[in-house]
């Protein structure tokens, strides 16, 4: 039976927190027109080029459904939204994916040069955490938990461990269970980080329930969000996703579609979602975050 998903309220959950995010986020790198504008006229590029803003949304629904004041997450979902940019700049580079279109428009360092593409995603990755440590609006304790959880998700055992299987994985078959490494790492870590920000800002600990549960619920959703990046690389055109398309197969990589056929990836990844949904249902304002999950699971773009 096919499940009936509420596109609709998904996107104005995703738009509705887009706006309060991207007002943060247009007060950064506002610099251009100095002799130095180029760095700041390139990550303003990328950062301000859209995007669904998914990792932000999760930061700013965890603090909301735990019934926290979101204004108080804003900065932790900026920082987060920024991480992930900095790694698209780069992941599109020659030396990784070589993509020529990102977000609707031609890739960073296509516009810009790959020398300021690669310091405007450095930058950008640095700054994410200026930004988190300088969120007056959170205690001294909470502010460096989270700069402990963005460092984790984001570098050796995170974003760039994935990064560096997937370049591995050109070369070389990996195993299902490498697979779901790769996976865990270049894209679940941002996603779980997102999620768990959001629990953080609303004044829950490390070792509260809540955490737990937000855990539980990311890692799904972020397995389920690559599953449907892989299909959709395969089976998309850069038109509707904004983006390249068919590098995957171009470039060898170890992908879903290595081990399953489009339907049974879509079958798997609407179990992980369900499973996912299972672990926030418990709290009293979970809707919001089940109709975001749900949607990511089959959205088309
Ligand atoms: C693309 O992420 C990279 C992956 C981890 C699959 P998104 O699909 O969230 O990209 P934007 O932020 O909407 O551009
Ligand atoms: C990259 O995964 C995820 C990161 C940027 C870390 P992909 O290479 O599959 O992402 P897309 O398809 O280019 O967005
Ligand atoms: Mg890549
Ligand atoms: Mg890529
Ligand atoms: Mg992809």
């Amino acid at each position: 039976m096919t499940k009936n998903i509420n596109t609709q309220y998904a996107l104005s959950i995703l738009s509705e927190d887009s706006a309060i995010v991207e007002r943060y986020l247009d007060t950064l790198y506002t610099g251009a027109g100095k002799c130095d504008g180029q760095l700041d006229a390139s990550a303003r590029y990328s950062l301000m080029a859209g995007g669904k803003r998914v990792r932000p949304s999760l930061t700013l629904e965890f603090c909301r459904m735990l019934c926290g004041d979101i204004s108080r997450a804003v900065e932790l979902a900026a920082a987060v939204e920024m991480l992930h940019t900095s790694t698209l700049i780069h992941d599109d580079m020659p030396a990784l994916d070589n993509d020529e279109l990102r977000r609707g428009k031609p890739t960073n360092h296509k516009v810009f040069g790959e020398a300021t593409a690669l310091l405007a995603g450095d930058a950008m990755a640095i700054d994410a955490f200026k930004v988190l440590i300088s969120n007056s609006s959170l205690p001294a304790d909470t502010r460096l938990l989270a700069v402990k959880y963005l460092s984790e998700a984001a570098g050796e055992s995170g974003v760039m461990r994935g990064q560096m299987i997937d370049k591995y994985g050109e070369s070389h078959e990996l195993t299902l269970d490498e697979l779901l490494a790769l996976h865990a790492h270049k894209t679940g870590a941002l996603i779980r980080v997102a999620a768990q920000l959001g629990v953080l800002a609303a004044g829950f600990g490390e070792d509260s329930a809540e955490m737990h549960d937000a855990i539980e619920y990311a890692e799904r959703i972020g397995l389920a969000f690559q599953i449907v990046d892989d299909v959709l690389d395969a089976t998309s055109t850069s038109d509707t996703l904004g983006k390249s398309v068919g590098g995957d197969a171009a470039l060898c990589k170890n992908t879903f579609l290595s081990f399953y056929s489009v339907e049974e990836a879509e079958s798997y990844a609407a179990r992980l979602t369900e499973e996912a949904v299972e672990h926030i249902r418990k709290y009293r304002e979970h809707e919001r975050l089940v109709v975001l999950a749900e949607f990511l699971a089959v959205r088309k773009y």
